[in-house]
């Protein structure tokens, strides 16, 4: 299991923590403009759809408050937005100025330009916490899900959604030509721009040192979660949800 209080580091890219987080924001604003195509045909029009019944699933009700963390372009807050009653109760947390700037063409919430580890919102002002896809940017874990349990609600609910890796050979194979080859390949000839062919890149590599989920499921454990579980649809869609 990978010990998750240690910065998560891919090392072709960067090699400090501080080197991340600077890679990433720089690789967030450069793509920004095209990353909700890219995320519309990678997972062929499916976005939406899955989140805002993950939602639904795990829990989410009209009358909640939600904060959304790693926001990116909006698609989860989007999502909430069909579910709860207003959009002023959610708030999005987005380390990336460019990933705002897009996401406040699509959502009117509001959005504070800050990371996971240190989320600038009330402690225990949230009723439901959503993170989506950002699980392997974020640095630290433990962190992260410490401050995640700070700003709920007692008996609130922490739903982060993820891609996983197949286990299987053959799945493995087929997804890995995917992520690794073709899904660079396309978005970086579609765009015709070299930062959205290594952030695709670098989309596989993260991905694929990820840490497992036992290690996720022992962070949240340890940041002082309860009924921490994880269910797997079609072997690479992972939902990780606790309770406060
Ligand atoms: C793949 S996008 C996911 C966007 C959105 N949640 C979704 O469901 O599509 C990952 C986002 O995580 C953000 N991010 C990177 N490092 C982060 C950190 N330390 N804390 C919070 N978000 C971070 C990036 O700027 C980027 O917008």
């Amino acid at each position: 299991m990978t010990d998750q209080r240690k910065p998560f580091v891919v090392g072709a890219y960067y090699e400090s923590s501080e080197d991340k987080q600077a890679f990433l924001r720089k690789v967030f604003d450069d793509t920004a403009k095209h990353y909700e195509a890219i995320a519309k045909w990678g997972w062929f029009g499916s976005g939406d759809w899955y989140r805002r019944e993950a939602l639904r699933r795990n829990g989410v009700t009209a009358d909640m408050r939600v904060l959304d963390v790693a926001s990116g372009t909006g698609q989860v807050a989007r999502a909430l937005m069909q579910i709860l009653n207003s959009p002023e109760q959610v708030e999005c947390v987005e380390p990336s100025a460019g990933m705002i700037e897009e996401s406040k063409k699509i959502v009117p919430v509001v959005h504070h330009q800050a990371a996971a580890e240190n989320l600038p919102v009330d402690s225990e002002s949230f009723d439901f916490l959503t993170m989506g896809f950002a699980l392997r940017h974020v640095d630290n874990l433990e962190t992260s899900f410490r401050e995640f349990r700070r700003v709920l609600k007692d008996g609130g609910t922490v739903l982060i959604m993820d891609v996983t890796v197949p286990s299987g050979t053959i799945p493995r194979f087929f997804f890995r030509m995917y992520f690794k080859y073709l899904l660079p390949f396309f978005s970086g000839l579609l765009t015709w721009d070299r930062n959205v062919f290594l952030l695709m890149r670098y989309y596989w590599d993260s991905m694929d040192q990820m840490v497992d989920i036992d290690g996720i499921l022992e962070n949240l454990r340890r940041a002082g979660f309860t009924q921490v579980q994880h269910k797997a649809l079609l072997g690479c869609f992972s939902e990780y949800t606790a309770r406060r």
